[in-house]
């Protein structure tokens, strides 16, 4: 493995959970987020998962604090200069993300790999915008990170084969297990997932059952861990939308579009569990579900 410092962008639920997985698999972590008290918060989700991971006896508390130690964090863009790979997992926005990998482009040596959690988005709207789309893949990451074992590694038709193999083992040296995937809106997972998290919101809309008896349905009548609406809480209601948006862009299937719902819970600001609020009302010890 030739990889040994890994960059993370973004320290929300998804990035919290890489550099959480990244450092306890002995890599050194450097993390960046916009500002202080993102920073913090995120500092904190990874300290309470790994904490939890001591409770549970998965992790010893040796391990958790030598892990910890590998982490640093910054919102200097230029602190990711020497990373061997960088990730990006900040918000689902095109613009924002282009934005970033331009700077770190001028900053980071050629040796560097240039990776997006993105879950809509195409690499190749990315990697072209760069000086290195030879170097640049898709790992996508799943929620949440120190659980899923799975990882989607993507390349555009411009991944060179060393770039992917390298993407590929480290997504091993990572303890997850890694599928190739092509370059489309979505990946594998989510063409198949998004339409079934929007096809529950329209049943809702459509006044079929309410909130906690969907969700009941799927866990109990087929086996899911979770149901539906908790799985969009769990997501995030903002990215899903986001998500939507851009697969909708994409493809022009109604199957991608956002339901109406969906924008009103965004509006209103309930952007899942992250927020205390989404479908379901996450401040109890139980989430209940909130009137639609
Ligand atoms: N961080 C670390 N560990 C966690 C965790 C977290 N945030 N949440 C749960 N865990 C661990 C627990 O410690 C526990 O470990 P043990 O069984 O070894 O004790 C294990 O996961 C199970 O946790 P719980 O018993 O507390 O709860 P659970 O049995 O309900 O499982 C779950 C929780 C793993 C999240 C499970 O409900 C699940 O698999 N849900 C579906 C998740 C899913 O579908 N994710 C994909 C989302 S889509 C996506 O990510 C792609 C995208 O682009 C949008
Ligand atoms: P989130 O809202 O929890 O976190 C995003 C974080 O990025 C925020 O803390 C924000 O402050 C930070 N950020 C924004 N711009 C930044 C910048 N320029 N530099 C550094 N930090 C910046 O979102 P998330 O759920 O972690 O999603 C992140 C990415 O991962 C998105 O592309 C999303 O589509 C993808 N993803 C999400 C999930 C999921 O289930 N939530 C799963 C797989 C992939």
């Amino acid at each position: 493995m030739d990889i040994s410092t890994v960059g993370v962008v973004g320290c929300g639920l998804m990035g919290s959970g890489i550099a959480e997985t990244a450092a306890k698999s002995g890599f050194d972590v450097v993390i960046r987020e916009v500002n202080d008290d993102f920073l913090e918060a995120g500092r904190k989700r990874i300290q309470k998962s790994m904490d939890r991971a001591v409770d549970k006896e998965k992790l010893t508390a040796e391990d958790r604090d030598a892990a910890m130690a590998r982490l640093s964090f910054t919102t200097a863009v230029s602190d990711l200069a020497k990373c061997d790979i960088v990730i990006e997992a900040i918000v689902e926005e095109l613009a924002a993300k282009n934005e970033l990998f331009g700077e770190l482009d001028g900053l980071c040596g050629p040796g560097t790999i240039f990776a997006s959690n993105t879950s809509s988005l195409t690499i190749t709207d990315m990697a072209a915008a760069t000086e290195r789309p030879d170097r640049f893949v898709g790992l996508h990451f799943f929620n949440p990170v120190p659980v899923m074992k799975l990882v989607e590694v993507v390349r555009t038709i411009a991944t060179s084969e060393e770039t992917f193999d390298r993407a590929h083992a480290f997504s091993k040296a990572l303890g997850k297990v890694p599928i190739a995937a092509k370059d489309n809106s979505g990946f594998v997972v989510n063409l198949l997932l998004v339409p079934y998290m929007l096809d529950a919101i329209r049943q809702l809309e459509r006044g079929v059952a309410t909130i906690a008896d969907i969700d009941t349905g799927m866990a109990l009548g087929c086996g899911h861990p979770m149901g539906p609406f908790t799985l969009c809480d769990f997501v995030g209601i903002d990215t899903l939308y986001k998500i939507s948006e851009i697969m909708y862009d994409e493809y022009r299937e109604e199957r991608y579009a956002p339901p109406p719902l969906l924008k009103r819970i965004v509006a209103m600001g309930r952007f899942g569990r992250k927020s205390g609020k989404g479908f379901y009302d996450w401040s109890g010890e139980k989430p209940v579900p909130l009137p639609i």
